[in-house]
């Protein structure tokens, strides 16, 4: 385990307090929700869409203020990272991160996006959805906290290791005010 940064230049653990916690909600409702109720799975999937939009906002906001500042700062030593190169590195979900964590993200959407009609299904199709729904929020919440453990156990430390104090400490302000206006 990476040593313990001290919480005013500690980037990732406020916000991904946020992630866990809405990952925490969505398990329970995903567990709770009776699928053959139409308006409870409309209302289910508005809030779901609300929260998928603050995980790609979260995603967002480290690649520009966090991952392209340490990729610059390692680029400007001559330092290779592999591990910084790979990690949120597909634009299109702007991003988040491993290519698995988008495929499982973009899946999610899909469904979502495709629940909005279940009010026209068969009491059948709305639970063969719903499980469908329910395993690939799992799949998705089964590669986002890794990914988050990551980001806090390898990232951190290489922020701690190549940034002053005092630009951490400026940076940290930057993110939660991003994630603020969310
Ligand atoms: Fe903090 Fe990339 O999730």
């Amino acid at each position: 385990m990476a040593p313990r940064v001290p919480e005013e230049i500690d980037v990732f653990t406020a916000p991904h307090s946020r992630m866990k916690e809405l990952v925490n909600i969505y398990t329970r409702k995903m567990r709770c929700v009776d699928f053959r109720d139409g308006p409870e799975v409309v209302s289910l999937l508005k809030d779901l869409d609300t929260t998928l939009c603050e995980f790609k906002s979260h995603e967002s906001i480290e690649n520009i203020f966090i991952m392209d500042q340490l990729k610059n700062r390692l680029k400007q030593r001559q330092i290779s990272n592999a591990a910084v190169c790979d990690c949120h590195n597909d634009n299109q979900l702007s991003d988040v991160g491993t290519q698995r964590l988008l495929c499982d993200y973009k899946q999610v959407v899909q469904l979502v996006r495709r629940g909005t009609q279940v009010r026209e299904r068969s009491l059948g199709e709305r639970i063969t959805y719903g499980h469908q729904l329910q395993q690939a929020f799992q799949d998705f919440v089964n590669t986002f906290l890794p990914h988050m453990e990551e980001e806090e156990q390898v990232f951190q430390p290489l922020l701690v290791e190549y940034f002053e104090y005092d630009e951490l400490k400026v940076l940290k302000e930057i993110v939660l005010k991003e994630h603020e206006v969310v």
